[in-house]
């Protein structure tokens, strides 16, 4: 579905458009894949978002990672190249034709099998799994994140790290619901009601990072079961 807030950045362009140009330059294949995204309309993390990520690993140092939202496994190849070779990706994914664009992709340049893709809709992977993972990155369906969240919670370690893109539905997401089309206000509950709720949670460290449409960041604190 189109969704116009999206095409409003979080900050002024010229500045958005600064970081895209000024950012450390991709390797391949991921310059190519992020080029392939951008011509065929695939909607992947911005570029500002990647140069962030860069500068994040390379001083966290995260093994693993868990991925709501593969599309066609850009971010999951970026996680995996920027932990190296132990580092170890789930990325789940539910649109059959991001499922089998992923599988050819990862077939390709996923030559180190650091990434491992489930096909299927998060709320019934996300009960399967049993790992514990340093980082989690949500990426698929905005109006879900409230009750996925809970879910990837329980598999994050303590001291762990949640990303949940694009927040801020183009800055507009606290203005009153009646500037809101009506197609897009239960995205812009569930998004005002998932930001309430993580900045007002015992166990969480939460802040925005104004970078793409918003990307929510947590810290789990403590080893507890939240809900929202
Ligand atoms: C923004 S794209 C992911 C982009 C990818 N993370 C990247 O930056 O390369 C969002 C993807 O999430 C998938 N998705 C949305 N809701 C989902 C769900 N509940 N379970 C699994 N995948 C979902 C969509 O099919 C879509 O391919």
């Amino acid at each position: 579905m189109h969704n116009e807030m999206l095409h409003h950045p979080a900050i002024p362009a010229p500045l958005r458009d600064f970081l895209r140009t000024h950012g450390q330059p991709l390797p391949e294949p991921l310059a190519a894949i992020e080029a392939a995204a951008h011509a065929g309309d695939v909607p992947i993390i911005p570029h500002e978002t990647v140069d962030f990520f860069h500068t994040w690993f390379n001083q966290v140092h995260p093994t693993s990672v868990l991925e709501l939202g593969t599309a066609i496994g850009f971010s999951a190849l970026l996680f995996a190249h920027l932990m190296g070779v132990a580092g170890q990706v789930t990325t789940i994914e539910r649109a059959p034709v991001m499922i089998a664009h992923a599988q050819d992709n990862l077939a390709a340049y996923d030559t180190t099998h650091q990434i491992t893709l489930r096909a299927g809709d998060a709320a019934d992977i996300l009960p399967t799994l049993t790992a514990q993972y340093d980082v989690a990155f949500m990426d698929s369906a905005k109006a879900q994140y409230i009750h996925q969240l809970p879910l990837v919670l329980d598999r994050v370690k303590v001291g762990g790290t949640v990303f949940i893109d694009d927040v801020l539905q183009g800055g507009t997401v606290f203005l009153p619901e009646k500037e809101i089309p009506h197609r897009l206000k239960g995205i812009h509950r569930n998004l005002r009601a998932l930001l309430e709720g993580v900045f007002a949670a015992p166990g969480l460290t939460a802040t925005v990072i104004p970078l793409g449409d918003g990307l929510l960041m947590l810290t789990k604190d403590q080893a507890q079961h939240f809900s929202f």
